[in-house]
């Protein structure tokens, strides 16, 4: 569940993301990062990214998992999607061609953010179908790594 503290600040609540426990699970090809097609997705790895987030959030406890392979990346939405408060997945190809993926994200019980690196509308023609879409909470795409940063803004809101 979440566990927003609510401070009573006369006008304005301000949320506190303590306690949250959120996971971006990244799929197939986006282990690259920083070294694929820097044009498109930018210079900079999860590696160097991630503690960055995790210093900002520094109340959320955000956990990280890759996966090339599409049974993986279920198997994991599977073991996180009762237990988390939100998932922040970025699907990769699969986000296009996965009814997979479609039918465990509507199994689950934990919010899913869709996140792409890219703006997927602005590219190829095939990208502009996500198989996910309908099962997720929102999409945030096109921000570069910050969509991720995004994602957990969104989450912390819900
Ligand atoms: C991506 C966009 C997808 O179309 C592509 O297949 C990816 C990355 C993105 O983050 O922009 O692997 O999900």
């Amino acid at each position: 569940m979440l566990h927003s503290v609510c401070k009573d600040t006369s006008k304005t609540d301000i949320r506190e993301e303590r306690d949250m426990k959120v996971i971006i699970i990244n799929g197939p090809n986006l282990n690259l990062l920083g070294v694929r097609e820097p044009g498109i997705y930018g210079r900079e790895s999860m590696e160097t990214f991630l503690p960055r987030l995790r210093k900002r959030y520094a109340g959320m406890e955000i956990d990280y998992y890759q996966s090339n392979v599409e049974g993986e990346l279920i198997d994991k939405l599977q073991e996180t999607g009762f237990s988390y408060d939100g998932i922040i997945l970025n699907a990769g190809a699969y986000t296009h061609t996965s009814i997979a993926l479609l039918d465990c994200i509507r199994s689950l019980r934990t919010p899913v953010i869709e996140v792409h690196i890219s703006n997927v509308d602005g590219r190829e023609e095939f990208r502009r179908n996500s198989m996910i879409a309908p099962a997720c909470k929102g999409t945030i795409q096109g921000f570069g790594l910050d969509s991720y940063r995004l994602a957990i803004e969104a989450l912390s809101a819900l």
